[in-house]
């Protein structure tokens, strides 16, 4: 282990690198993991510490990723850019949770980071990382959440950003912050998945630091969605924990946390991890229910988040699924935008992908997976105005192949009292 507490060990054949070096993957081509020192770590904290500073205000206890510092990256407070995130609501919420079919449900609503995303919490572990290595570039692959964090943790790095982003594919919202925040945004005419090739391979050959989840250090602050999570519940473990895959960075991410927080005994049994896939973009779910390796697809669903045929941390969510007993679940857009019609009325709302989350919840009770009355925790990934084109496309009933059965369509009136009066009775 070397001095920092920390190194990075291939996935694949176990090489260790020591700790900070701006690499990737290994020699053999496998993805790294972070291997901290959980032992230095238990003798220096305990979760006691961890519930006293989300008490206070302290610059780096604020953040609901710092805060866990010891167990995500060892890191001096100046090298830290941070825009106090995490600290996001669990929503109890009886509406979602009669759709899904549960007595109840509890939503850990990520969309509700500095930049409306989940994203945000491993963007400022890896800005940090990039400090720490003096570079002063960054990049990324993105279907738009991971981009616009980027550009707007680089922005207050003072780091010049460049996001690649598939064209026609990613959601306005996004797309307006990567502007809005200054990133140089290149817009290729393939997918998600070759923007993904293309960036690695520019970041190999020049002097720019690729800030994807296959950055380890990107996973690490991720990790944090589950430590916050168990402290929101008092460090009590739920049954489930169920989210949506693309990259498959997140889930790998949450089950790495938790298997650590296990490890050093924090918690005495690990919550089941459930990943839900979009249908049109399955790999994860066909390697899990045939048990061979991930074979790519070209992907396509209405949920451009997770438009993702080649997701680079599979074997690491694989992992993580094992570990927990997991299970993997794949729904349609016709399934995940009913679901979303149901979290958005429940006045929580959230952006399509993250709705696979309930949608795929709502198919796991129906079939026997999970027990109705099981505690069960959904992440919702991204806000709801992350993708107003289909909020609005799916109420008005435009949106090709999809039937709106839950559409709250807007009425069109004249000017005139009367006639408003009489509509204002009828509705
Ligand atoms: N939900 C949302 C809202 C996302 O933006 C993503 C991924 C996911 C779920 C899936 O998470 O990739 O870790 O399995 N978005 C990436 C991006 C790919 O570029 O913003 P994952």
């Amino acid at each position: 282990m070397s001095e920092l507490g920390f190194e990075l060990v291939c996935l694949d054949c176990e090489t260790a690198f020591s700790g900070l070096e701006p690499r990737y993957r290994c020699d053999c081509g496998g993805t790294l993991d972070v291997k901290h020192d959980l032992k230095a770590v238990a003798e220096a904290v305990d979760r006691d510490v961890f519930d006293r500073r989300r008490g206070n205000g302290g610059p780096l206890d604020r953040s609901g990723v710092w805060r866990y510092r010891e167990l995500i990256l060892p890191v001096e407070a100046r090298h830290v850019v941070s825009r106090g995130e995490g600290n996001t609501q669990l929503y109890d919420s009886p509406a979602v949770a009669k759709y899904a079919g549960l007595d109840r449900l509890l939503l850990k609503h990520e969309g509700e980071n500095p930049t409306g995303s989940f994203k945000d919490r491993g963007m400022t572990v890896g800005t940090a990382a990039a400090r720490m290595l003096g570079m002063d570039r960054v990049a990324c692959a993105s279907t738009g959440n991971t981009s616009a964090s980027m550009a707007s943790y680089a922005s207050i790095a003072g780091m010049r950003a460049f996001v690649f982003i598939p064209e026609g594919n990613i959601a306005l919202g996004k797309l307006s912050q990567a502007l809005a925040y200054g990133a140089r945004t290149l817009q290729l005419a393939g997918d998600f998945d070759a923007a993904m090739r293309l960036v690695e391979q520019v970041c190999a050959t020049e002097s720019i630091y690729l800030l994807n989840s296959v950055n380890p250090f990107r996973i690490e602050g991720q990790k944090a969605i589950g430590f916050e999570l168990l402290q929101d519940l008092g460090w009590r473990v739920p049954d489930w924990i169920v989210l949506p895959g693309g990259n498959l960075g997140n889930n790998s991410a949450i089950s790495k946390g938790l298997v650590e927080l296990h490890e050093i005994g924090w918690i005495d049994r690990l919550p089941r991890i459930a990943v839900i896939q979009a249908g049109g973009a399955n790999p994860l779910y066909t390697a899990f229910t045939t048990g061979r390796p991930i074979e790519p697809v070209r992907a396509e669903t209405i949920a451009t988040a997770i438009r993702i045929g080649n997701p680079v941390s599979w074997k690491k969510s694989l992992r993580g699924i094992e570990a927990s007993n997991g299970v993997v679940e794949e729904v349609s857009d016709q399934e995940i935008l009913d679901a979303k019609a149901h979290v958005d009325a429940a006045g929580i709302g959230a952006e399509p992908a993250s709705c696979a989350t309930v949608a795929g919840l709502r198919k796991l009770v129906a079939n026997g997976t999970i027990d109705p009355g099981s505690t069960v925790c959904g992440i919702l990934t991204g806000h709801l105005l992350k993708d107003p084109d289909v909020v609005v496309g799916y109420h008005s009933g435009s949106l090709s192949g999809i039937d709106s059965r839950f559409a709250n369509a807007p009425l069109r009136v004249p000017d005139d009292l009367d006639a408003i009066l009489a509509e204002l009775r009828r509705i």
